[in-house]
């Protein structure tokens, strides 16, 4: 396994022609990819999108973040592709809204509709960095003297988890808005790996077999692809 490089950009890759896919796109909408959203909004304006926009100019609804091509789809079904129809599929801060194991089937459907030589690139929240961060400061806290610590920097960090990361509030609300799985680069390698994927390894922010990767990637975070063989 082999990270691409170092510097921003493509790299030399013979990625197969054929349907880009950007899944759990939010309102990021690039023109040459099919996007696609599961929330009640991208069915909205994907199903009726009179309807929204008459709701827009009522003042009941802010402007929706989807343009009308938006294709709406509930990742936790099968994908709507057929076997070996896709050339590359990208999801940036998307995986970690699944409970594992509907993460795991996602992925291997993920491969059963690329083409050989078709790219997965998945962009996380990297857990390891969130610990990591959250020992220096506990280390930083622990080396003063009692009375000089700021204790409000660890329960900061201690709140983020419990508010907004591990939390599983049941219902509508947990669609899509918080985290169901934490994810790092062990993890994820291992996830590509155990649902088919070949020449599996962690990315660097921007560097990719897939060309245009700079138009719709925006986290610097744990970032993995593999190849379908
Ligand atoms: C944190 S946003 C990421 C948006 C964008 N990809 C980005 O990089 O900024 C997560 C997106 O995943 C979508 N999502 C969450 N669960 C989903 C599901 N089960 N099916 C389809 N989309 C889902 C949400 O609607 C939301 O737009």
């Amino acid at each position: 396994m082999e990270a691409l490089g170092h510097h921003s950009g493509s790299v030399s890759y013979p990625l197969p022609r054929g349907p880009r896919v950007n899944l759990g796109c939010g309102p990021v909408m690039p023109k040459g990819w099919i996007n696609v959203d599961g929330s009640r909004r991208a069915w909205l304006v994907a199903h009726a999108g009179g309807l929204d926009r008459l709701l827009v100019r009522l003042g009941l609804l802010r402007a929706a973040p989807f343009r009308p091509d938006i294709i709406h789809h509930d990742l936790r079904k099968p994908l709507p592709w057929a076997r070996d129809s896709l050339a590359a599929i990208y999801a940036g801060e998307v995986w970690e809204h699944f409970e594992y194991e509907d993460a795991r089937r996602l992925t291997e459907e993920c491969h059963r509709v690329l083409m050989t030589g078709g790219v997965l690139r998945l962009c996380v929240p990297d857990g390891v960095e969130f610990w990591e961060n959250y020992l220096a400061i506990f280390r930083e806290q622990q080396a003063r003297e009692p009375e000089a610590r700021d204790v409000a920097r660890l329960r900061r960090h201690v709140r983020m988890y419990f508010d907004d990361i591990c939390t599983r509030p049941p219902g509508l609300k947990s669609f899509g808005h918080f985290h169901k799985w934490q994810y790092d680069e062990v993890q994820l390698v291992d996830l590509f790996m155990r649902c088919g994927f070949k020449d599996v390894s962690r990315q660097t922010f921007g560097v990719s077999r897939i060309p245009d990767i700079g138009i719709l990637e925006r986290s610097d975070f744990l970032i993995v692809e593999g190849v379908k063989r």
